[in-house]
């Protein structure tokens, strides 16, 4: 169900206008639907119910507090990729036998905090890191739960800075290594390797790629096996693309669909690490029109929220549709308008030549579908306080992060 729509002439998010969040909490804001967030998780449990599985949440997605403990208390686990993302998981309640943790670059500090944590699995990504996990973990008496990330070398026919699965990638271990270093692993004694892990890429709005990578690593599953590594746990990594724009992504169901009948052979437990298909079009960004500025070649809408709120635009080219929240605004005539942001350079757009019913001055606007990858990308440039967040639940709603301040902004800094 889409829990963005006009109600009474405004924009809504469930039960509560876009307008009134907007004069309570201001502007730049992100306002994310709970009943979105949880339609989607339950859309994956449903999908993939006659396997035994986890939905590992991918939390870089969207890590506010509010959104992770939600989506905890519906039954997810967390995907996390640093130290940091482990402390809020814990914070939001995230139960640590859920928790899996991925990344090239783990430090030993962070593995001990994981370890300390006992969380379901260490997503390892070279020999260098199987090393380092291997005498973190024997230093602590313990052993560490081991996947394997391989690189099954699929084109995932994405955007090339969010495709991962190729062998250029700096990110698995190429599946022709695959075998001798999981034996090299299963020798060491500080870790208990029980996974095969892979992540093709992310934004995929084909069933394809997801299913070759799947048969490979399959394939690898039984090589396993058959020398005597019982693996049990295999992570099928991110989840499906969203429609920004036109594209047409596969469904949940259509893409456990392509999946279970190898899953279901290899009688593993299933990890999913989704992000962007659970927020992504959980949430939008509120932003108001600050001026016009018509030259002879252009038209701009300069609206108060910037690439430091969402860098998607300037960073992938990416498409985030724009709506206004006054209903009345969408029945004016189009104009081809750039909406760009205040900050000092020309890659701050938030959409370039966009045919927009036009937008007048103080206007309030919504960029759709910016869960997944906006606020968890911000930053403060320009000295720029980043936008509150606002979780809508029905009829009401909670700021789970205010604005910051200017006092937050230098809060860590020294003048010596
Ligand atoms: N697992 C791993 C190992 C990943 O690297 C990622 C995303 C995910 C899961 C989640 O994938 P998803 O379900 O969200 O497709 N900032 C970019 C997206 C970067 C994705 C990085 N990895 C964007 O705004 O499009």
């Amino acid at each position: 169900m889409e829990h963005f729509h006009y109600l009474n002439g405004e924009l809504h998010c469930e039960g509560v206008s876009l307008r009134a969040i907007a004069d309570s909490a201001g502007t730049p804001t992100y306002v994310y639907s709970r009943a979105t967030l949880l339609e989607n998780l339950a859309a994956y449990d449903r999908a993939f119910a006659s396997v035994p599985h986890v939905v590992c949440y991918a939390m870089k997605a969207n890590s506010n507090l509010g959104v992770l403990a939600s989506l905890a208390r519906a039954g997810a686990g967390a995907d996390i990729v640093s130290g940091g993302e482990l402390h809020r998981a814990l914070r939001a309640g995230v139960p640590p036998p859920k928790i899996i943790f991925a990344g090239v670059g783990k430090t030993r500090e962070e593995m001990r905090e994981a370890l300390k944590a006992e969380i379901l699995l260490f997503n390892v990504e070279s020999e260098s890191e199987l090393r380092a996990l291997n005498e973190t973990a024997q230093a602590m008496g313990t052993r560490a739960p081991v996947a394997l990330r391989v690189n099954p070398d699929v084109d995932p026919q994405t955007h090339p800075y969010i495709s991962t699965g190729l062998k250029t990638a700096k990110f698995g271990i190429p599946m022709d290594r695959a075998v001798p270093v999981y034996e090299n692993a299963a020798r060491m004694p500080g870790l208990a390797v029980t996974g095969v892990q892979m992540h093709i890429g992310s934004q995929l709005t084909k069933t394809a790629p997801f299913a070759d990578a799947v048969a490979r690593v399959a394939g690898l599953v039984r090589a396993l096996r058959d020398r005597g590594v019982d693996i049990r746990l295999l992570d099928i990594g991110g989840g499906v693309g969203i429609r920004y724009k036109d594209e047409t992504p596969p469904t949940k169901d259509e893409y456990a669909r392509v999946l279970l009948p190898a899953l279901r052979a290899l009688g593993v437990t299933v990890l999913l690490e989704p992000g962007r298909s659970i927020v992504g079009d959980a949430g939008a960004l509120l932003t108001r029109a600050l001026y016009r500025k018509e030259s002879p070649d252009k038209t701009f809408v300069i609206v108060d929220a910037a690439m430091n709120d969402l860098i998607r635009p300037a960073f992938y080219g990416a498409y985030h549709e724009i709506r206004p929240v006054a209903e009345a605004g969408s029945s004016r005539p189009a104009e081809t308008v750039d909406v760009v942001g205040p900050i000092c350079e020309s890659g701050d757009f938030l959409a370039k030549d966009r045919a927009l019913p036009r937008v007048e001055e103080g206007e309030l606007l919504a960029v759709m579908s910016s869960g997944a990858y906006g606020f968890a990308m911000a930053s403060n440039y320009n000295t720029r306080p980043r936008a509150a967040e606002v979780l809508v639940d029905g009829a009401g709603y909670t700021i789970v992060r205010r604005r910051e301040t200017y006092e937050d902004l230098v809060a860590g800094e020294s003048i010596p």
